[in-house]
């Protein structure tokens, strides 16, 4: 199916497909649309209607018949490509919860920008209770992480995911971030991605019986590691952003049997995980990728027991960005423009109320010229419980 700009040639059938969707023609002249093409016919439209500060989606409509095939997700994200970080959608309570799963908040008429109330799309008598769709600078970069990763998924991995080989890099990138090729290879192909950036669990010393949260697990990789080690009386839960992940992730779990895993969606800044009821939060590669990370430390000790061990792989800054990447939406779902530097990572895991912030192994991590980046492994203690004397 061709994802293409929508041209004048176009508006015929575009305005058959609106018609077939219950949607009137109108306003099409203020918009900028995409298609999507197959064998000449159009299976699916977006208009997007854009201001100087943001841009409102016009319209949005997939051929009967070719919905429930991910098309509305395609035109959505070409639309956010094409509009930059805002986005506005309008009367669309009936996609409501779909916009809201990937990641739009529910607002206000009174929340959006005046330019915006001025185009056709808001025009006219609307009360205050037309719902709004908002997706804001944080929630852009979520969107666009999440389109990141589920590109991962569907190319195989990060590069040499083992039944890719060979595809331009010399062995599998998880073996040079410290993983043994016995532990690459006890876990179900198409699980280890290649997006580590250490081996959170090496230093995690597992206990039979333990429950372990893994913030951000990908396809699964270190959720399955984790599974002998804590044993049929212990637990794993895994929690990632992008449904693809843990569509992989769940399914491998489901046909290699992994009954103490599990792997729920959401979003690791608000985790869909009980207070106080995890032995060991574990992370590989992820909290750089989140908007607030004081807020991501904060919910990793609300979930922990008290005595409860956080052990945390990621990617640091040596030196300040430069001034070109901050802000960059790609730059940021590549780990880079996300990532903070060392002293206020560490100042943000213990702020967040973590205790003994240790960093247990540090090395150089290639990600361009043009950042100087760090892979830090590190532990820290939730004050409480036996292990601590109640500290
Ligand atoms: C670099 S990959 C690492 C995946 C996995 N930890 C591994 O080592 O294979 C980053 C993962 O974090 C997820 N992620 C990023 N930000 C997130 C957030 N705020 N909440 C939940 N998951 C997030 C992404 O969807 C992606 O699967």
């Amino acid at each position: 199916m061709l994802l293409r700009k929508r041209v004048h040639a176009d508006l015929t059938q575009v305005t058959r497909l609106l018609a077939s969707a219950g949607l009137p023609p109108d306003g099409l002249e203020h918009t900028e649309g995409w298609v999507l093409e197959a064998d000449g016919a159009l299976q699916g439209h977006v208009a997007l209607e854009l201001t100087p500060d943001a841009a409102v989606i016009r319209s949005l409509v997939v051929a009967e018949g070719q919905r429930g095939q991910g098309l509305g997700v395609r035109l959505v994200e070409a639309a956010e490509d094409g509009a930059g970080a805002r986005l506005l959608v309008l009367r669309t309570e009936s996609i409501g919860p779909w916009m809201e799963r990937r990641g739009y908040r529910r607002a206000t008429l009174q929340e959006a920008p005046a330019s915006v109330l001025a185009t056709t799309q808001f025009s006219g008598g609307l009360c205050s209770g037309t719902p709004v769709y908002l997706l804001g600078a944080g929630q852009a970069i979520k969107a666009a992480v999440r389109k990141r990763y589920a590109g991962f998924v569907e190319r195989g991995g990060a590069c040499c995911a083992p039944a890719k080989e060979p595809c331009g890099c010399s062995a599998d990138p998880s073996l040079a971030v410290g993983y043994s090729r016995e532990e690459i290879q006890a876990v179900p192909q198409g699980a280890n991605l290649g997006l580590g950036c250490g081996n959170p669990l090496a230093l995690a010393s597992l206990k039979a019986g333990e429950v372990v949260l893994d913030l951000g697990s990908g396809a699964g990789f270190d959720a399955f590691l984790a599974s002998p080690r804590v044993g049929e009386l212990g637990r794993v839960i895994g929690v990632d952003m992008t449904p693809a992940m843990i569509a992989r992730a769940r399914d491998l779990a489901r046909r290699h049997g992994y009954a103490n895993v599990e792997f729920r969606e959401g979003d690791i800044e608000a985790l869909p995980v009980e207070d106080d009821s995890v032995d060991v939060v574990i992370s590989n590669c992820v909290i750089n990728l989140t908007t607030d990370k004081l807020q991501t430390f904060r919910e990793a000790r609300r979930v922990l027991k008290p005595g409860g061990r956080l052990m945390v792989s990621d990617l640091v800054l040596l030196s300040p960005l430069p001034a070109h990447l901050q802000g960059d939406r790609d730059a940021y779902a590549a780990c880079v423009a996300g990532a903070l530097l060392k002293e206020d990572y560490l100042a943000a895991i213990r702020e967040a109320g973590f205790r003994e912030v240790e960093v247990l192994g540090e090395s150089p991590y290639e990600l361009g010229a043009e950042a100087q980046v760090a892979s830090l492994k590190i532990r820290a203690l939730k004050p409480g419980g036996a292990a601590s004397g109640g500290r």
